[in-house]
């Protein structure tokens, strides 16, 4: 079978927004650089496949993430389809939010973390400097009109500190949507979170007044709970979800971290379950197989495993 036979379910939301991560998260980790108009193609191939929300780069210290160095170069390649609300950019202090600024830049996304551990492994502060590195920044992007998304990471465990505990989550969440962000995006950075963490702590947020309205979720698929957890955070009423085509992905920082919620998966299961994404799924596993072909290994993503015709199950079923 090619596409799965639609039944909806009560509860669900009629259409999800797909935020695709699959330029930034998906090649942030590969090793061997990729070429800028590889990744420009492979944006632009997203988009056409249906993606309206596509992550393009981060404007990072190049040393921490030589992969994204080229930040500057994509966006010029991209020219006014990489300067739009809906084309974000990674930015943690204020030298990246010049860079974005001079290529245009209409969106960015700030990154902290729900734990002390990993805001000194990843952005070298401890956390409430890391708050504080991101305070000018959030008011200039707002000042000049750009719209902003805050991450937080370790939302559901964390491979320095363990457990998480869920006031503390949403005392940061709390603290960095009060900076004046968008959105914010609770990052499964290890993808250690069960389904009934995910309800616990969208609950507490929204005990907190962050409602499901001003949340995506962002689930790696490491222990394989990406997409039940997707599914969890839906039934709870949120509706924009984080995806990487084919299932790239990582953080260099994050110790046993792989690729996000291949988008692909996520799909399939929005089709089944008649919700919208607007997304043509056959040309997203074109492009995710092109995408394989340039690093040179297979995508994870067993949806994109099997409707590229490697095991013969679409056409044998
Ligand atoms: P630092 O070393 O403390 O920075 O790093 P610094 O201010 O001391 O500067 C060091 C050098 O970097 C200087 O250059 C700066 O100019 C330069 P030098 O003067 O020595 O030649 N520099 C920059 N260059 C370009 N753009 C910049 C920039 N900033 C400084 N923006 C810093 C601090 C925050 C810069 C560093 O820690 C960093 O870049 N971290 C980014 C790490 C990263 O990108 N991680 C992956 C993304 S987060 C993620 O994947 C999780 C997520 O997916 C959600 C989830 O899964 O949970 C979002
Ligand atoms: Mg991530």
């Amino acid at each position: 079978m090619r596409r799965p036979q639609r039944e909806a379910l009560l509860g669900m939301p009629e259409r999800v927004t797909i935020y695709e991560v699959g330029a930034r998260d998906g090649l942030q980790n590969e090793r061997t650089l990729v070429p800028v108009e590889v990744k420009a193609q492979f944006i632009r191939r997203l988009v056409a496949a249906g993606l309206d929300m596509v992550e393009t780069t981060s404007f990072v210290a190049p040393s921490w993430v030589p992969q994204l160095a080229d930040s500057a170069a994509l966006l010029g390649l991209l020219g006014e389809a990489g300067r739009r609300r809906n084309r974000p950019v990674l930015v943690p202090n204020e030298r990246g939010l010049d860079a974005a600024l001079a290529q245009g830049a209409q969106a960015i996304a700030i990154f902290g973390s729900s734990t002390e551990s990993f805001a000194r492994k990843n952005l070298n502060r401890g956390l409430d400097e890391s708050i504080a590195m991101f305070v000018p920044v959030v008011e200039r992007a707002r000042a000049e009109g750009l719209w902003v998304r805050a991450y937080l990471s370790m939302c559901f465990g964390d491979p320095w500190e363990g457990e998480v505990p869920i006031d503390q989550v949403v005392d940061v969440a709390s603290r960095m949507m009060d900076l004046g962000c968008d959105q914010l995006s609770l990052g499964d950075t290890i993808g250690t979170g069960t389904t009934g963490h995910v309800h616990r702590l969208l609950d507490a947020l929204d005990d907190k007044g962050i409602g499901v309205g001003d949340i995506g979720v962002h689930f790696h698929d490491t222990y394989g709970q990406a997409l039940a957890n997707t599914l969890a955070a839906l039934a709870h009423g949120v509706t924009v979800v984080d995806a990487s085509a084919g299932g790239l992905g990582g953080c260099p920082y994050a110790m046993s971290a792989t690729g996000n919620l291949a988008t692909e998966d996520l799909v399939w299961a929005l089709d089944g379950l008649g919700i919208e994404t607007g997304v043509d799924l056959e040309a997203l596993v074109e492009t995710s197989v092109w995408m394989a072909g340039q690093l040179g290994r297979p995508s994870p993503s067993r949806v994109v495993t099997v409707l590229a015709g490697t095991t013969g199950a679409a056409e044998n079923d």
